[in-house]
């Protein structure tokens, strides 16, 4: 008797996107996932928004770098470290930490993880240019698997950071889920400095995803000009608007793709059309805020302390920073 064990290629990108659209555009109410933002474009439209003067996580997540980082980097300075990046984006805040591990005369590797081989190759170009002689060690993979490889591989310590309130994502039941991940994902010691938006005055958050520049709009409403190219949707851009408002009872900032009046679209990739009546939202986002005691629950309840904690001047942002308890 023989047998054979054969390893069928992944589902592609195209593939998924096809499926994610499907499936959210046969929910009722129609929804989108948020990872479908960042396409090439998409990056581009994100990273603009990081320089509105209405979306402030970033630089308040950047002043806390800038004044709090040796602080919270005391903790790995000195000992060999892997600075494992999930979702670099830029790598801008991210450099900030590596230029003062360095300072204190740590030996860094630096490992991204992203499932993009394009945003890898940025990322590690741009830091190997900025660092020169940095180790530098890109993975392409998914969080959790790159991670456990990586901690299985290495013996040192690793700090893995997950920036720019990118947890905010999450519902808070799909938090827990990322986070416990994380944990199984880790060694006893290894660390998590993680970035949390905190609840604050409902105005400022309001206007921190309805930028007065329109990117955040012209962000949104690119999910739809990407179904056109990928999908061969024919979406008609200017008949939906964004609309990004809070939800008090769950404190997440939700954004929607408004239809604003009856329309149909056909997704020839689909084989598919889709109807909207007037004024039929698709949810494209959640970003959910925090109270610094929610994060303390959190922390403990996926099995981390913490370590230590940093809010920027105006006490809109945290940066906290966890160790990973095991056995
Ligand atoms: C990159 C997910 C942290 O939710 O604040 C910015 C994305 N959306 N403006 C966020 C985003 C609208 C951002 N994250």
């Amino acid at each position: 008797m023989t047998f054979r064990v054969l390893e069928p290629r992944p589902t592609t990108g195209a593939d998924q996107l096809a499926i994610d659209v499907l499936v959210g555009l046969s929910e009722r109410p129609k929804r989108l996932p948020s990872s479908l933002f960042y396409d090439d474009e998409g990056s581009r439209l994100f990273q603009a928004i990081t320089k509105t003067p209405d979306y402030y996580p970033p630089r308040a997540e950047l002043e806390i770098f800038e004044s709090r980082g040796p602080e919270l980097l005391a903790s790995v300075a000195g000992s060999p470290v892997n600075v494992v990046d999930l979702g670099a984006g830029d790598g801008h805040k991210t450099a900030v930490l590596l230029d003062q591990l360095l300072q204190e005369g740590s030996p860094v590797r630096y490992v991204p993880i992203d499932i993009s081989g394009g945003a890898l190759a940025t990322v590690t170009s741009s830091m190997a240019e900025r660092f020169p002689g940095l180790e530098i060690e890109g993975l392409q993979s998914e969080y959790f698997n790159g991670l456990r490889w990586l901690g299985e591989q290495s013996d040192r310590r690793s700090m893995v950071l997950f920036l720019g309130s990118n947890i905010g994502n999450f519902d808070k039941a799909r938090a827990r889920g990322f986070l416990r991940q994380l944990w199984m994902a880790l060694n006893d010691g290894d660390l998590a400095l993680i970035g949390f938006d905190l609840k604050k005055d409902i105005e400022q958050l309001l206007a921190a995803y309805n930028d007065s520049e329109g990117l955040t709009s012209a962000f949104n409403l690119n999910l739809l000009t990407r179904m056109n190219t990928e999908l061969g949707a024919d979406f008609d851009v200017s008949r939906f608007r964004h609309y990004g408002t809070y939800n008090a009872e769950t404190g997440a900032m939700e954004s929607y793709l408004v239809s604003q009046e009856a329309q149909t679209v056909r997704i020839p990739a689909l084989q598919a059309t889709f109807t909207f009546q007037p004024w039929e939202p698709i949810h494209t986002e959640y970003s959910y805020k925090y109270l610094r005691s929610d994060i303390r629950d959190l922390a403990r309840f996926t099995g981390f302390e913490i370590v230590d904690e940093a809010l920027d001047e105006n006490g809109w942002f945290c940066s906290s920073l966890w160790r990973a308890k095991k056995g």
